[in-house]
């Protein structure tokens, strides 16, 4: 028998209970290993459908299927022992009906072993939150700028300016009402998730929304550099992989093509004659 307890994953009640306590670390993941360094340091580990850009080199979320976020999602929950994984519902998977929505929330939770998913969207999803929470699917609304609309709002801009910040607020409580256990605000003006955060009472997890809220989640690739072209405005990089990675590739190519490529220390080439 093992003397040392397992330790507890955390679930959606503990992270309803974070609010007004310490803030809330949150980081996308899509492969094993990844998702063994997020959950070191973090809360939540996030299967974005942001996957279908950074690791598959879709121009948007909307090409992401269902089978893509399953694949990615038991990647993900393999590599975490205490971090709670989230995932996200992909584009046409939940919008038609509470019930499509249902079967494929139970798909992407049973087949992966994931206590959450995420969906996109503020009041017209709030029966889908309600329906979905009440058959114990626990859900993270998402609002202010909702990649999977890009083409209905017309871009990747700030959501919530002027006389637009009282439907992103109105989205946010109807969630909140609905049964949300948190809610992640993407690029909304930064007074705005201030006083969504006040009035809620379930945690704000902010993206390009300012220090206010309740958590910040980052897409990892962004924040570790790994891109050398695109770069997020709003995103600090807390490293420059992309930039060693480059680095790295073009000493092996320049190995081989000199010749100075080393010889393996175990002699592999006398074991091959014996
Ligand atoms: O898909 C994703 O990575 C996300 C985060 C940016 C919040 O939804």
């Amino acid at each position: 028998m093992s003397a040392t307890a397992p330790v507890r994953s955390v679930l959606p009640p503990d992270i309803r209970a974070r609010k007004g306590t310490a803030p809330l670390v949150v980081l996308t993941a899509y492969t094993t290993p990844v998702a063994r360094l997020v959950d070191a340091h973090c809360d939540i580990a996030l299967v974005g459908d942001s996957v279908g850009m950074v690791l598959h080199g879709m121009p948007s979320t909307l090409g992401v299927t269902l089978e893509m976020m399953i694949l990615h999602g038991r990647a993900v929950v393999r590599g975490l022992s205490k971090a709670m994984a989230v995932i996200d519902m992909p584009f046409g998977s939940y919008e038609e009906s509470p019930q499509q929505a249902y079967r494929n929330a139970a798909r992407l939770m049973s087949e992966t072993g994931a206590p959450a998913v995420k969906l996109e969207g503020g009041q017209h999803m709030a029966d889908t939150i309600a329906f979905l929470t009440a058959r114990g699917v626990p859900v993270m609304a998402h609002v202010g700028l909702t990649p999977q609309s890009v083409n209905t709002l017309g871009g990747y801009k700030v959501v919530g300016r002027e006389e637009e910040a009282v439907k992103v607020m109105t989205d946010a409580k109807a969630c909140e009402d609905a049964g949300a256990f948190s809610i992640v605000l993407e690029k909304v003006p930064v007074g705005l998730a201030g006083r969504i955060t006040a009035e809620l009472a379930i945690p704000t997890i902010g993206i390009g929304a300012g220090v206010d809220c309740d958590g910040q989640v980052l897409v990892v690739d962004d924040m570790l550099g790994l891109f050398t072209d695109f770069r997020p405005k709003f995103v600090k990089r807390y490293a420059e992989l992309g930039k060693t990675a480059d680095q790295a590739i073009a000493d092996y190519a320049a190995e081989v093509r000199a010749r100075t490529f080393p010889a393996p220390e175990h002699g592999f080439a006398d074991q091959v004659k014996k």
